[in-house]
């Protein structure tokens, strides 16, 4: 069995060792693609491998097609918008990801986020603080849930809104307040921290009428992805209302005249870095790698995300 280990973004040294003993204990060779620059490499790489383990690697309907003993991707991550679930089905290859495993330190980048805005980024003068503002947590999932704890930990006032958990009692347990539209989030959000996935449904979701609602001096923070942004709509709304700003760990694809425009109102981390800690990376990389183990073992697929 042959397990490919593919990250344009490296994981750790202590996590790719990891995966590599995990792998050839079960006696299956690992083969690493690190830092590739073009997709000719990586389509190369998979043309005689049984599984992947990736990050945001991109494996498109091209990559699959070369693939053609591909039984298992594993996005070591939350996030798996980067693989085409369709032609993965299409094929019965199983695509899973490790959900949890990195929320920690995403979590921890969305306040650092929060902090480093609200302090000028770092420059000189009067800045504001997190203590005693509302902060708005859109989707409560692995992330937001601990993001919102932060949050209280803070003295902040807590909000969440997810679509799929209507139950107020989940909010509830965790000292935080369930609130009934996103609108109602966004109107009433000193910060709002995007948790929600890139799908057909989010993408260019968060959008002019939804960050017009906004209160005076508010922050959208963003660890999620860039396509759940309308950026035309995101630009109109920073244009009109000089009080808000909008921090992201996923540069806009129109990030350049973003920061032309808007100044320190606006900030991208140079390259996305949420999940960027050695314990994410450990987390995250051994899941992946123990996932496929049990699966070719056992035919484990708890974490399986295309169904058939
Ligand atoms: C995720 O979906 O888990 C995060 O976006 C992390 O992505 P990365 O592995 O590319 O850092």
């Amino acid at each position: 069995m042959k397990v490919l280990l593919a990250t344009e973004k490296p994981f750790a040294k202590v996590a790719a060792d990891g995966i590599k003993e995990i792998v050839e204990k079960a006696g299956y060779e690992l083969v690493v693609l690190e830092k590739y620059t073009d997709k000719s490499a990586l389509l190369e790489a998979v043309a005689d491998v049984d599984a992947i383990i990736i990050r945001s690697d991109k494996i498109t309907a091209e990559v699959i097609d070369a693939a053609k003993n591909l039984k298992i991707v594993v996005r070591a991550g939350a996030g798996y918008d980067n693989v085409d679930l369709a032609a993965a089905t299409a094929r019965k290859i199983v695509v899973m990801n490790t959900p949890g495993q990195n929320s920690n330190a995403v979590a921890e980048l969305a306040i650092g986020l929060m902090i480093f805005m609200a302090r000028n980024q770092y420059n000189p003068g009067t800045g504001s603080e997190l203590h005693g503002k509302r902060l708005g947590i859109h989707a409560y999932g692995n992330v937001g849930k601990i993001v919102a704890r932060y949050g209280k930990g803070f003295g902040m006032d807590v909000y969440a809104f997810d679509p799929f958990i209507t139950d107020h009692a989940v909010y509830e347990k965790d000292g935080v307040k369930p609130v009934s539209s996103v609108e109602e989030l966004y109107s009433n959000s000193d910060y709002v921290s995007i948790h929600i996935p890139a799908t057909e449904q989010t993408k260019k979701s968060i959008n002019y009428d939804l960050i017009s609602k906004m209160p005076q001096g508010a922050t959208i923070v963003n660890t999620a992805r860039k396509e759940v942004i309308d950026e035309d709509g995101l630009a109109k709304v920073l244009a009109e209302r000089t009080d808000l700003k909008y921090v992201t760990d996923i540069a806009a694809d129109m990030q350049v005249v973003l920061n032309e425009k808007f100044g320190k109102r606006v900030f991208a981390t140079p390259k996305k870095m949420g999940a960027e800690t050695q314990e994410a990376n450990v987390n995250a990389a051994l899941a992946a790698a123990n996932q496929i183990v049990a699966f070719f073992t056992k035919g484990e697929n708890r974490f399986q995300v295309n169904k058939w």
